[in-house]
């Protein structure tokens, strides 16, 4: 099957994830009864995975309202596209100086209509806040932007967000982990966790240091149900020590991931990303039959 791809994009972005996800599931024979997920950012990897029911959560409320307004059919796709028609006209008229305006009244008002415009229309389709928690990616400077073809990708990707978060028993809440991750957890519950990397980029939403780390594994530990931790492993220059310093005990799958953060060559990098869980790996030579396709080559339990 495809992956379905959410009408929000990000930086963090787990689409490429999806499908490796999707295998471990399959791999350790287990179909969620309730999909739980404190750091759903764009919603992706939930969008993709099959569950009963679903609780997703995010501390970056803009996410959360546009998600919500969503699923409360505040909006829908028919009023999208009449909002990126002519937000996409008055681009195209006014350039930058649109674009500006959108994300200064973004900043005041935090309407998700101009969330996603602003989303669309940023450099890279970058989520990112300043220490106010204002919103301050500079624009894409393409004013043409909003083609026709464009308008009508975003709308259907819309449409199929709106029918995934309307017609299956999904929770949406704005809230820190803590609050989500509490240890009374059914057993048919899998939680998949997707925090800001530890000691990599952060912004107003995505502060992330040690304390959250220990905090995010002593919860997890505590949890009487499994769990998918997806982290970085290393790339050129460092390790991340947080895998031998917390996570050591849990089975580890690494995998190589061309990780897009910037428009330059310079600031592409290669990492590799890990999946850390508590599942119970079937087949533990599973990724080898798939090395072309996921290029995994260490399992360590
Ligand atoms: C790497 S992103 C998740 C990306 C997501 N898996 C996707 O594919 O779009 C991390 C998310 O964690 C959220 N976040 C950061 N700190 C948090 C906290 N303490 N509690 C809950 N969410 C938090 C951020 O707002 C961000 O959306």
């Amino acid at each position: 099957m495809p992956i379905l791809i959410p009408p929000i994009k990000s930086q963090g972005i787990k689409s490429k994830l999806v499908p490796w996800i999707q295998l471990l599931l399959h791999n350790a024979h287990r179909k969620p009864q309730r999909w739980v997920e404190p750091f759903m950012g764009t919603c992706v990897v939930a969008l993709n995975i099959p569950a009963k029911s679903y609780v997703l959560s995010d501390k970056n409320p803009h996410l959360v309202r546009f998600y919500k307004s969503l699923q409360s059919k505040e909006f829908s796709h028919h009023a999208a596209r009449k909002f990126l028609l002519s937000a996409g006209e008055r681009l195209r008229e006014e350039g930058e100086e649109y674009y500006y305006f959108v994300r200064e009244r973004f900043n005041s008002s935090g309407n998700p209509l101009d969330f996603l415009f602003l989303n669309r229309a940023c450099f890279n389709g970058m989520i990112r806040f300043n220490k106010k928690g204002n919103f301050n990616v500079p624009f894409c400077r393409k004013e043409n932007r909003f083609s026709a073809a464009y308008i009508t990708k975003i709308c259907n990707q819309i449409e199929k967000m709106a029918s995934f978060l309307q017609y299956n028993d999904i929770k949406i809440n704005c809230c820190d982990f803590r609050d989500v991750i509490d240890g009374n957890e059914e057993k048919d519950t899998v939680i998949y966790c997707d925090p800001p990397y530890i000691d990599r980029h952060a912004d107003y939403y995505n502060a992330w240091d040690e304390k959250d780390e220990k905090a995010l594994h002593a919860l997890l530990l505590g949890s009487k149900t499994n769990f998918i931790l997806s982290t970085w492993h290393h790339n050129k220059f460092r390790r991340n020590v947080y895998i031998e310093k917390l996570w050591s005990t849990f089975s580890i799958i690494t995998r190589e991931h061309f990780y897009h953060v910037g428009a330059n060559l310079q600031n592409r990098n290669t990492m590799t990303e890990a999946l850390i869980t508590t599942l119970n790996i079937q087949n533990k030579s599973f990724m080898s039959k798939n090395q072309d396709q996921y290029n995994i080559f260490n399992i360590s339990t």
